[in-house]
């Protein structure tokens, strides 16, 4: 057990670091909860213009994930997914940040891609393909998000599909304005500024 608890603390540090706010600061562009919705995340970095930084974000804020199970999973099964889930939990609740952090989706992916990588071609299907038509990344993580646990299941990872059951949650409750955006049609667009 108390190796449990550093595996979670250990993911919750690096899930903590937030990529998104240290690079558009680093660059000179201002703090980015500041404009578009004011998360801290790659869909709002890309709102300041700057194609590359959004770009480094969504491959940092997923690394810090991918970089927590794989560590943690060299003392097993069990301590990989508490890792995930403490990167995952780190990012959404940065004791730096005042514990208001990012929404998630970039990290959950980044676990997803150590945990079971076949899971992790589904979600990018599936996001790629509601972002492609819809250009609301939003609506992409929220329909990538269900389609992930269904195809965790049918796969059988079990255990995995149970931790992702619970992230999938998270994300939807850290959705809930955009959720209501997407519902009366005032959700910015993918390209869109602001
Ligand atoms: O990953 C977050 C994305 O789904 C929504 O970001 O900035 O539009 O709230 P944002």
């Amino acid at each position: 057990l108390p190796t449990l608890i550093a595996a979670l603390v250990f993911g919750y540090l690096l899930g903590s670091i937030p990529f998104g706010l240290l690079l558009t600061r680093a660059a000179g562009l201002g703090d980015v909860r500041k404009i578009g919705s004011g998360n801290i995340g790659a869909t709002n970095v890309l709102r300041t213009g700057n194609k590359k930084l959004a770009a480094l974000t969504l491959l940092l804020d997923a690394l810090k994930g991918t970089a927590a199970v794989l560590v943690a999973g060299l003392y097993g099964p069990e301590h990989a997914l508490v890792a995930g889930l403490g990167a995952f939990l780190g990012h959404l609740f940065p004791v730096w940040l005042g514990f208001k952090g990012g929404k998630g989706v970039a990290t959950y992916l980044g676990v997803l891609v150590a945990v079971a990588w076949q899971g992790a071609l589904v979600f990018a299907v599936a996001w790629l393909a509601i972002a492609f038509i819809t250009r609301y990344s939003s609506l992409a993580a929220l329909v990538a998000a269900v389609a992930v646990p269904v195809a965790l299941y049918l796969l059988g990872f079990v255990q995995a599909g149970q931790l992702f059951v619970l992230m999938s949650l998270i994300v939807f409750v850290k959705h809930r304005a955009n959720i209501g955006r997407l519902l009366t049609g005032t959700e910015s667009r993918i390209g869109a500024k602001g």
